[in-house]
């Protein structure tokens, strides 16, 4: 099969399109035809060697999948094969004409979403919801603060903020950025690049600050946010896509009442299949009755993986990039 190989952990410039055997199927896995992988910030991480999870040279990158089921391993029973399927790949590999994952968090794709939107689901989606249900406790009423709001996983904690019934301040850092975290549900938005995030923050909340903080960014935003999360607020290490991993003082958790608390969904899915299943199924219906509304900002031909990869190391995507391992014919 045609796959994206990842032979030495020097960037996304060393990665090429190289032909290599299909993986084999392990017992209670599940094989899947990709026909789009969703692009994700871990990507650029593990080929550099910065992700929590280092597969061993050489990989095929790529954390999630959409496509058709092609095999089961025995036990295997709510997919079969000809299902069309989207799939978390913690490990990997999704970024390739076929990959193998284990069968309980394969989960079926509705009649109405396209294998492109399939690819882009899981991880910004499965993420947003774990980190504001499971890891913030986000209650309807309250102020949810997204950092990063037009990447993957802000867009799509804007979104399930709103569906969870919260107030939405968008934080990021251009106009047209900003623009489009509106058109997902944020009720408000700071320009984090010209504005000052805790003033705005303090301003829009009548100096009470915000309940949770949804950060995948980290550094300077992280700081700022300390200075404007409210009492028993919520702060969610989600990600450093600035590059900055940065401190905070017990003393000032102490004085506020506040907790900052960390969230791994890859992990977790690992370890929970079958929570991640039901959430990620609990999400399709949203998405089917029109209350979830996935973008993705543009599709690459498998040849092409450095050229988006650099687009998202550039700070320059809006929503998600997603992968077509196999000819656009073919999907
Ligand atoms: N914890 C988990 O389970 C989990 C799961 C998935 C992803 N993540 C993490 O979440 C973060 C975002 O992932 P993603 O796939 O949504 O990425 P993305 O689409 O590229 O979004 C990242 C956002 O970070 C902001 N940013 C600030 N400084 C940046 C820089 N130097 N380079 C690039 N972006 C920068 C950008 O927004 P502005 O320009 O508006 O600042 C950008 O939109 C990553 O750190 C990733 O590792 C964590």
């Amino acid at each position: 099969m045609r796959a994206l190989l990842c032979r030495s952990l020097d960037g996304i410039g060393s990665l090429e399109v190289a032909e290599v055997a299909s993986p084999s199927l392990g017992s209670g896995q599940v094989r899947i035809g990709v026909r789009a992988s969703g692009i994700n910030f871990p990507d650029i991480l593990m080929v550099e060697g910065k992700y929590q999870v280092r597969p061993e040279l050489p990989f095929i990158p790529g954390l999630e999948v959409a496509g058709v089921v092609l095999e089961c391993a025995a036990g295997v029973e709510h997919v079969r094969p000809g299902d069309r399927a989207l799939a978390f790949a913690r490990r990997g590999g999704g970024h390739a004409e076929e990959v193998v994952v284990p069968g309980a968090i394969v989960t079926p794709i509705p009649d109405a979403m396209d294998f492109v939107t399939a690819a882009a689901f899981p991880v910004a989606y499965g993420t947003a919801h774990f980190a504001l249900t499971h890891r913030g406790h986000l209650a309807a009423g309250e102020t949810l603060l997204v950092l990063g709001a037009a990447g993957g996983v802000g867009l799509a904690a804007i979104e399930v903020g709103k569906l969870l019934g919260a107030r939405v301040l968008a934080a990021a850092s251009t106009a047209e950025k900003l623009a489009i975290a509106r058109q997902h549900g944020a009720d408000e938005t700071i320009n984090y690049g010209v504005e000052n995030l805790r003033d705005q923050v303090r301003a829009l909340t009548d100096g009470k600050g915000v309940d949770v903080v949804f950060d995948p960014v980290g550094g300077g935003a992280f700081e700022q946010s300390v200075r404007c999360v409210g009492w028993e607020g919520r702060i969610l290490v989600v990600g450093f896509a600035s590059g900055d991993v940065p401190h905070v003082a017990a003393s000032m958790i102490l004085v506020k009442n506040f907790s900052v608390t960390g969230v791994v969904f890859g992990e977790h899915s690992w370890r929970f299949p079958d929570d991640t299943r039901a959430r990620i199924a609990k999400l399709l219906d949203a998405y089917s009755d029109g209350r979830l509304k996935p973008t993705v900002m543009r599709t690459y031909p498998l040849a092409e993986a450095i050229v988006a990869l650099t687009e998202m190391s550039s700070r320059r995507v809006m929503g998600k990039l997603v992968l077509l391992p196999r000819d656009h014919a073919n999907l």
